[in-house]
């Protein structure tokens, strides 16, 4: 019989038993679930709600239950739903009586919103440390590469020469937002619910308090019905995992591009790529595309996640049993994604010629001309207007603006001197650009060093 069978003539369908069960994914709960049961069962001795010889036998059994789960010694049964269920039914099954009681004052509503509370801070703080990792690792990489010279695109057509430094810290700031997201995150989702009852709390005098301390939440929620029907804080983790992964995909795109021939800015190690069953010559940048590609299930589940929210009157449904296997996955994806992307970054080959080849072609320093102009006194844009001219006529000649001599930097203006070529060589373009965010060398070294001290107070 169900533990909830007593009202019932029949036993439920064997479909029933299989569609409604959620044993099979929130058994990854388990230790959530019995951390929260302990705490329980201590805060029903103290406040003389159950015998406290009924709480210490519950207590010490929760704890041999936990160990045998862990040495894989127990076996959850389909029948007995959830891990709730399953637990408490083993729970009772060793101990009798005294196992009965631990369910006083609370429900499996607020049992599971307080286990997946749990169990996503749990997460948040691994992927936290993963992203404490990956921030680390572009930051190792970026200290590498602040002489490394690269053009900078805009509509993907190449625009001003930037380093593959600054490129690296663009990408330090996106994930430092992330994992900013991912703390903020978690303080919402750090409020205990029990006590909320099935949804309308309880008349037992739980402490509340008692059981928030135990288990190291710093608040107790503060309505019933809200704490037994929220998932705001499952779908804001989806969502801060959704950017996590937009960050990672758009970096992989990159390093996608980067890797093709026409490009071969970088390649990929060994370690790190794939061959074609066909074609002999090939390595493939798969773990890039895996990781662009996997971007779109976590979109998908917290697409997912809104959608099965959206329609719910107060308080649970059944409905929210379907928020586990979305952000398990998402999880789960986020998880092993940034390890490989860190280890993939850290192991390629940057080709540093050629990211300087391409940044002298398609005209990078042509505001660096302009810029020389202007210095020169000419108004910005008449100095843009001579600059197009400069421009039409390299392209006809097919040749790049350093490349025109003296006499012929004259006929377009006669303010143009010897020093213009230092003035526009790559390396001037790019340390010139000093000021706050810009990717000169010495900006580019204040901006790692603001980092580190950044990482040192991030970390814990
Ligand atoms: N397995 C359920 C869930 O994941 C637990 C709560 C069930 N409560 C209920 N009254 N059916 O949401």
């Amino acid at each position: 019989m169900k533990l909830w069978g007593g009202r019932f003539q029949k036993n439920t369908d064997k479909k029933v038993d299989d569609f409604n069960s959620s044993i099979r994914f929130d058994k990854r709960m388990y230790k959530q679930d019995i951390r929260g049961s302990i705490a329980h069962a201590k805060m029903l001795g103290k406040q003389n709600i159950i015998p406290q010889e009924d709480a210490d036998k519950i207590v010490a059994e929760l704890k041999n239950i936990l160990a045998d789960i862990e040495a894989g010694k127990v076996e959850f049964l389909i029948d007995a739903e959830d891990i709730h269920m399953n637990i408490e039914k083993i729970l009772t099954d060793r101990i009798g009586d005294a196992g009965k009681k631990l369910h006083t004052g609370r429900s499996r509503n607020d049992q599971v919103a307080l286990d997946i509370r749990m169990y996503l801070m749990d997460e948040t703080e691994e992927i936290r440390e993963m992203l404490l990792h990956t921030l680390r690792t572009l930051l190792e990489l970026a200290k590498e590469h602040t002489e490394t010279i690269m053009p900078g695109y805009t509509h993907l057509q190449k625009a001003q020469p930037v380093t593959f430094a600054h490129h690296l810290m663009a990408y330090f700031q996106m994930f430092k937002r992330d994992l900013e997201r991912l703390d903020d995150c978690r303080k919402r989702t750090d409020s205990m619910p029990l006590g909320s009852g099935a949804l309308a709390a309880t008349t037992y005098p739980l402490d509340r308090e008692y059981v928030a301390e135990d288990l190291g939440f710093s608040s107790v929620t503060q309505n019933s019905l809200d704490a037994v029907s929220d998932r705001d804080f499952v779908i804001e983790l989806a969502s801060c995992l959704s950017m996590i992964m937009m960050h990672l995909s758009r970096f992989s795109e990159e390093l996608i591009l980067w890797s093709s021939n026409e490009f071969s800015f970088v390649e990929m190690d060994d370690a790190f790529s794939t061959g074609s069953s066909i074609m002999p010559q090939k390595k493939n940048p798969d773990v890039a595309e895996l990781i662009r590609g996997k971007t779109g299930r976590v979109y998908g589940h917290l697409m997912g996640l809104l959608t099965t929210m959206k329609g719910i009157p107060l308080a649970y449904n059944k409905d929210m049993q379907e928020d586990k296997e979305p952000i398990f996955d998402c999880i789960d994806t986020v998880k092993l994604c940034l390890p490989v992307f860190c280890d993939m970054i850290a192991t390629m080959t940057v080709n540093r010629d050629n990211m300087l080849k391409g940044s002298k072609g398609g005209f990078t320093n042509a505001t660096d001309v302009a810029d020389y102009l202007v210095k020169k006194g000419l108004p910005f844009r008449e100095a843009h207007a001579v600059v197009g001219r400069m421009v039409a006529q390299a392209l006809n000649e097919n040749k790049s603006l350093d490349e025109f001599t003296l006499d012929e930097f004259k006929e377009f203006s006669e303010s143009i001197e010897d020093d213009i070529y230092d003035a526009i060589s790559m390396q001037t373009c790019v340390n010139d650009r000093k000021i706050i965010g810009g990717p000169a060398k010495e900006t580019v070294e204040k901006a790692i060093q603001a980092a580190q001290d950044y990482l040192k107070t991030a970390e814990r």
